[in-house]
């Protein structure tokens, strides 16, 4: 495969090119009505299909090869993917029998990325260390939910000087499979932002238009986003999340401690209404958000997105962070941002989902 195939099949695979997703993606129609060969996962929204085939895949450290026959999705061909489909029952009956229909058993719970799981514990291949005591503070001893929010908003500069910034556009980088290609970020509050990406010959679109997202790429007609993938771009376009977490999230769970690449941080679960928890890190000297984990409901498991937040500097009077890391379970990039505006003019049309091909 030429190389900058497989880099837009990877760029896919983390979610920056909309190529893989069938293009009625944004309908709520059950599996078995998109795709031609559905048994167990008969009633899945068609949009979750994708999302629980990576979960599947990352789950058992293995490519969509090792089930399905390229090109033909539907095939049969291969054991593998009718010993997937016995697993899937056998998880859907020991979830029912015990564990009160909660999705608490997955496909990573036996086989943390193996094929073969593995059923006999390792020997120890080194001396034993003393185990560190682990201060594992219970949850509600530290500070409140309110006290981190307010904390955090401070961090960034407080409400008046976060409202003075209604738009933003930022260029950097993005870093990506070993490469690194242009990127502009348009943002404009309350809620719309398009992500440009320069690949290449063309362009790749990322965009929530203040109600609904889309992804696009020059010469292809662009797709809407399934209600979940709308619904994470939607979090990104928040112009204001700091002011707006308790109104987006009316579920919040008390924080606990948690040490993050060796920052001591307060974490809380919060939860908007109908969508998976959104797990929400604060470093606890600078108040600022380093960490957001948010998951995508698939019928095998949930697979998650984390975002990193870094290198928080100041523009304009509030502070953002100048460098975000996107990681999933099949792929990574990092956005580095060099140069930021406040306060810019930007058309309107700039964030709408064009009718014909992008361009
Ligand atoms: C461990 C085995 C396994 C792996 C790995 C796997 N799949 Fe699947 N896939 C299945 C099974 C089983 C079904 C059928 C599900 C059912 O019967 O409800 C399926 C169905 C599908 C379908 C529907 C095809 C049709 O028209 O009926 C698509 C598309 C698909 N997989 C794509 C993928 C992609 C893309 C990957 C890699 C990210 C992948 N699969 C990885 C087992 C697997
Ligand atoms: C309760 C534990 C458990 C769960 C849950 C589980 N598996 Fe397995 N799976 C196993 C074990 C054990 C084996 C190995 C059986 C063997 O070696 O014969 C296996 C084997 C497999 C194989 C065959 C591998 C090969 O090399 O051919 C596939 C495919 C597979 N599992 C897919 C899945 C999928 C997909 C899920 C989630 C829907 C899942 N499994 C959930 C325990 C589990």
């Amino acid at each position: 495969m030429p190389l900058h195939f497989r880099r837009l099949n990877y760029l896919a695979a983390v979610g920056l090119l909309a190529v893989i997703s069938p293009a009625h993606a944004a309908d709520p129609k059950p599996a078995e009505e998109v795709y031609k060969n559905i048994t167990q996962l008969k009633g899945t929204p068609a949009d979750q299909l994708i999302p629980a085939m990576q979960f599947i895949a990352a789950s058992l450290g293995v490519e969509c090869g090792f089930c399905h026959v390229q090109g033909k999705m539907d095939a049969d061909d291969k054991p593998a993917k009718k010993t997937a489909r016995d697993m899937m029952a056998m998880m859907a009956t020991i979830n029912k029998t015990s564990f009160n229909g909660r999705q608490e058993v997955t496909c990573n719970s036996c086989h943390h990325g193996l094929a073969h799981p593995a059923s006999v514990p390792p020997v120890l291949e080194s001396e034993p260390v003393a185990p560190k005591p682990v201060a594992q503070a219970p949850a509600g001893q530290g500070p409140s939910v309110d006290e981190i929010v307010e904390k955090y908003v401070t961090a960034l500069g407080g409400p008046d000087a976060l409202r003075k910034i209604t738009s933003r556009v930022e260029k950097g980088v993005i870093l990506a499979n070993g490469s690194e290609s242009p990127i502009e970020v348009f943002t404009q509050a309350p809620n719309k932002r398009i992500t440009v990406s320069h690949m290449g010959s063309g362009e790749s679109f990322t965009a929530f238009d203040g109600v609904a997202g889309w992804m696009g790429n020059t010469g292809r007609p662009a797709r809407d986003m399934s209600p979940a993938e709308s619904w994470a771009s939607s979090l990104d376009a928040e112009f204001y999340l700091g002011l707006k977490l308790k109104e987006i999230f009316p579920q919040i769970r008390p924080p606990r401690p948690e040490t993050i690449d060796g920052v001591e941080c307060e974490t809380f679960q919060a939860t908007a209404a109908g969508r998976p928890p959104v797990r929400l890190s604060f470093d606890r000297n600078s108040g600022l958000l380093v960490r957001e984990v948010r998951y995508a409901q698939t019928p095998v498991g949930r697979m998650p997105t984390q975002i990193d937040y870094a290198d928080y500097r100041d523009a304009d009077g509030v502070k953002i962070p100048f460098r975000w890391t996107l990681s999933r379970p099949n792929g990574r990039f990092t956005i580095q941002i060099k140069e930021v505006q406040s306060n810019i003019a930007i058309r309107d049309d700039r964030f709408a989902k064009p009718a014909g091909e992008v361009h």
